[in-house]
């Protein structure tokens, strides 16, 4: 029997998770549908449509751009979250919580939302063969992608964190937010600078702006310095890891990032474990 998977979005008609989906389902030997979903721009409409499409049926949905915070709010009134959607403060993965389904609360009740973005920056940076066990990592951004990455970066056993931004109060302040929601991070094991003054030798750096958006490059110091640079951006030129590659450092792009993410939401719908390397070898072929 066919298992009907969707992405929702606004834009969404780049997006490229359907075909990211079908090489999975044809890896693992099951009959799937993944479709793009667009939403109008509000909460009602998103909520709309995640009822639909599971009272529908449905067995997974992923959410995008501009509808990760608002589909953590479907789930906080509904199904719940996981951990790590619920330290992220937004959810890319749906699924309906079983437990809830057996006790017999109705489906709309029982969305719940997970987050898998973080665990697919970690898995990509383990496949790279880059070391996280004590390693001195740093973040740069203080955004929606930064705070998706420090709880899996922390479980993952790095031994400090500098938190670098633009804006040092948005760093100090996510800091706080994020302790007092986890108690597995310690407020102790996060500095935080500005861009500007992040110095220093550091395993690896990771991007997590939005500044390759821009064509605007970060202020990087000379006394900054790293084995392994990692920029969260992918599908384009990043002056980042370009800076970084000219000091030796290895480096790479999010798109082993992206297919991570969406091999972890796969797994949690499908209980199939996807071999990541051979399927982005497959998608860098096309
Ligand atoms: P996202 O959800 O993708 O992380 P966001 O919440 O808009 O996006 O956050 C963007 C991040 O990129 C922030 O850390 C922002 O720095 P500020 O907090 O100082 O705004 C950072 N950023 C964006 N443009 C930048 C630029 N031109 N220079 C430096 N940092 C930039």
């Amino acid at each position: 029997m066919t298992q009907h998977f969707i992405v929702i979005g606004n834009p969404i008609a780049h997006s490229k998770s359907p075909e990211i989906h079908t090489l999975f389902a044809a890896q693992s030997g099951i009959d799937i549908s993944y479709q793009r979903q667009y939403c109008p721009d509000d909460a009602a409409s998103l909520n709309a449509v995640i009822e639909a499409f599971f009272q529908g049926g449905g067995v997974g949905a992923n959410v995008t751009v501009p509808f990760k915070q608002v589909a953590y709010d479907c789930c906080v009134a509904r199904g719940g979250l996981s951990e790590h959607a619920k330290v992220a403060g937004a959810v890319n993965t749906l699924l309906l919580n079983q437990a809830l389904l057996k006790n017999g609360t109705p489906i709309a009740q029982a969305i719940y939302g997970d987050n898998t973005d973080g665990q697919g920056l970690v898995n990509h940076i383990t496949s790279l063969g880059w070391p996280l066990m004590g390693a001195r990592v740093a973040l740069i951004g203080a955004g929606g992608a930064a705070r998706g990455v420090i709880l899996p970066l922390i479980e993952a056993g790095i031994a400090e964190l500098t938190l670098a931004n633009r804006t040092l109060n948005k760093a100090t302040a996510l800091v706080t937010e994020l302790s007092a929601a986890s108690a597995t991070i310690n407020k102790q094991q996060i500095k935080t600078c500005t861009t500007d003054d992040l110095k220093g030798d550091f395993d690896t750096i990771i991007n997590a702006t939005s500044i390759g958006l821009s064509g605007d490059t970060l202020p990087l110091s000379d006394e900054l310095k790293c084995h392994y640079a990692y920029d969260m951006m992918y599908g384009r030129e990043l002056p980042f890891l370009q800076h970084f590659a000219v000091c030796g450092a290895q480096t790479s792009d999010g798109y082993g990032m992206l297919i991570g993410q969406a091999a972890l939401s796969f797994e949690r719908w499908t209980g199939h474990t996807i071999d990541v390397v051979q399927i982005t070898k497959a998608l860098q072929a096309h």
